[in-house]
């Protein structure tokens, strides 16, 4: 939701802060600031908007301290403005805090605060933790911090710096990514590893309830860590191998078109090593072959376009294994009580891993003994950390506040998992997942091929971008991948779209059909083309401009469409890979037709991490 950043080294600390600030912003670009030590005290910088308009404004005559740190924001409490963008000061500027997460009891703590003489200048829940920290500061930052998270009821990832302790920060993490490791110039603390990468690929990722003191001295950083009761404690250090080339935009103009071409090798590297003698192999799944057997019902969570993966993969395991398997938007799971024993098998699937509802149905289904497999991009992340099994998708990075290579990594990773539930059940031969698998890998080269040639789609964007309204349609496999379609169009262009499976038309929808209004139809070939192609028709008779998305090969379809996007030819159940690459493309082009900031699209963040 928001990011962290703290660094205490030899370097001058506004340039590393703002350089892993301007990493961390897909985390939230509301506002941003700094809070620099040096031998003067701490010196304050904040700025609405974006991380350039903070670099702006300290490039001039800012502190060159060697210690501080940062935040980008996504605003919960209080609206974006200078004076709700963190850092946050107590009552005098000796005390500064940035913080991810939410308080949840901040309104309780800042009445007895206000009560005891306390000043606030923010609407902000994060404030009260600079007030509790400075009231409860007897010398030891460490020892203050602690005892102020003990007041807190929430979520947060914190790090915290005051006047009194030139060179240490103070770090807490609940329910909020914090990542710490010890760098070639110092000592680093942040939200997400992307910004520390530069100096070091030893990290660790803090617990919750664990706090870190970063210091530096006599040309070293070190970290110590502890418990929620003081006591000394030593996590293990986590290895990152990690491309770096991740976090920059290698020649691309925006993150997302870069992420989007980066999908052949997102599925080819969630792929590999999966297939091994012939038979799938998932050694991290935690569930033996009798385990995975008894499994009577599957629960696919998630929320956004890992909910449309999982939509897509419902597909894949009741044909494979019929095991009946419901996706739920975690938001609703968590509050609905729904069916979950001991052979429900939960599977979480979160790009971010941190999502606050796909986490609390995480717990939820745990409580109520189901199994949970997570499904997640970021090593170590807390769905990674609460399931009972844990794959991988191996997107790398995902910058872009849209998903795009996650989502296909994310098809990828749950057609493997629906393969391996149908070898243990017998519901396909082995002959036949050999040859499921060799087809799923020639998606990425076919990916390749749609990549290579994106003339039809820009153009059928050219002809939709001043539409005020799009209506997505599409049958089985196909009205899965419309919801995201009209997801990635909504979120980047700001243009209305709506999603509905094509046999639903005549029920409702219909009735906003005029002349020019954009209906994308996915109609490649499958079992149901000749109704989708019907929906086509009768789209067109209501005046309708319609883009369809069809199998290389069709020349029929080009008699009902005004513009047609050809796909290569793949089995249905594999038709999401293919035909969701023209559906990102043709929002992009439609947000940058219409002058949208496709990476940062407005009032969103790459990770919910709250409610
Ligand atoms: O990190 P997660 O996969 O849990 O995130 C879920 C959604 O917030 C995410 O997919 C969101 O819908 C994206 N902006 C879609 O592009």
């Amino acid at each position: 939701m928001c990011g962290i950043i703290g660094y205490t080294g030899s370097l001058v600390a506004k340039d590393v802060l703002i350089s892993g600030l301007k990493r961390m912003e897909y985390r939230g670009y509301d506002s941003a600031g700094v809070a620099v030590q040096d031998g003067e005290g701490l010196h304050l910088a904040h700025r609405v908007g974006k991380v350039a308009n903070l670099e702006e404004a300290v490039s001039g005559g800012f502190s060159q301290g060697t210690c501080g740190i940062g935040h980008t924001r996504w605003a919960t409490h209080g609206r974006p403005s200078e004076q709700n963008a963190h850092p946050h000061t107590a009552c005098a500027d000796d005390f500064a805090v940035v913080h991810n997460g939410i308080i949840e009891n901040f309104a309780a703590l800042k009445e007895e605060l206000i009560q005891a003489g306390h000043v606030f200048s923010s609407q902000t829940d994060t404030e009260v933790v600079a007030h509790l920290v400075e009231d409860a500061y007897q010398g030891d930052l460490l020892e203050a911090v602690r005892a102020a998270a003990s007041r807190l009821v929430g979520a947060y990832g914190l790090a915290v710096v005051c006047a009194a302790e030139p060179g240490v920060i103070v770090c807490a993490r609940k329910d909020s990514p914090v990542v710490v490791g010890v760098g070639k110039t110092g000592a680093l603390v942040a939200s997400d590893l992307v910004a520390l990468i530069d100096e070091t690929r030893d990290v660790v990722v803090l617990a919750d309830d664990t706090f870190a003191r970063l210091s530096y001295q006599d040309g070293r950083g070190s970290i110590r860590f502890c418990d929620a009761q003081g006591r000394e404690i030593h996590p293990e250090p986590t290895h990152v191998d990690w491309d770096i080339s991740a976090a920059k935009l290698g020649g691309y103009p925006d993150f997302m078109l870069k992420e989007i071409h980066e999908q052949p090798r997102t599925i080819r590297d969630t792929m590999a090593g999966r297939m091994v003698n012939g038979h799938l192999q998932f050694d991290e799944l935690s569930l033996s072959v009798e385990e995975l057997s008894a499994i009577d019902r599957v629960y696919i969570i998630a929320c956004g376009t890992s909910y449309h993966a999982g939509l897509v993969a419902k597909n894949l395991i009741e044909a494979w294994s019929r095991i009946p398997c419901e996706v739920e938007v975690a938001s609703e799971f968590r509050y609905r009580n729904p069916i979950v024993t001991p052979s429900t098998l939960v599977v979480a699937v979160s790009q971010s891993g941190e999502t606050a509802d796909t986490l609390a149905a995480i717990r939820d289904a745990r409580i109520k003994g189901a199994k949970v497999f997570g499904v997640t991009n970021v090593v170590g992340s807390p769905v990674a950390q609460e399931s009972d099994g844990v794959i991988y998708i191996k997107a790398n990075k995902e910058i872009s506040v849209a998903a795009t290579k996650s989502f296909l990594g994310q098809v990828v990773a749950l057609t493997l998992m629906a393969m391996l539930l149908a070898q243990v059940r017998g519901g396909l031969t082995i002959n036949q997942i050999r040859m499921l698998f060799r087809e799923l890998a020639d998606t990425a080269g076919q990916v390749e091929q749609i990549l290579a040639d994106t003339s039809a789609i820009d153009a059928a964007a050219q002809a939709c971008k001043d539409a005020a309204s799009a209506l997505f349609i599409g049958r089985g496999i196909g009205s899965t991948i419309c919801y995201e379609g009209a997801l990635k169009l909504k979120e980047i262009s700001y243009l209305h779209a709506e999603a509905y499976a094509a046999g639903e038309m005549k029920h409702g929808p219909i009735a906003l059909l005029h002349d020019g209004f954009p209906v994308i139809a996915v109609a490649t070939k499958s079992p149901t083309y000749d109704k989708v192609i019907s929906n086509i028709q009768e789209s067109k008779a209501r005046g309708a401009l319609v883009v369809a998305i069809a199998t290389e090969g069709d020349t029929e379809i080009a008699n009902h469409a005004d513009h047609v996007i050809y796909i290569p030819k793949v089995r249905d159940c594999f038709s999401a890979i293919t035909a969701s690459v023209p559906l990102q493309l043709f929002a992009r082009s439609i947000a940058i037709a219409r002058g949208c900031d496709v990476d940062h699209p407005r009032n969103l963040a790459k990770s919910v991490t709250v409610e």
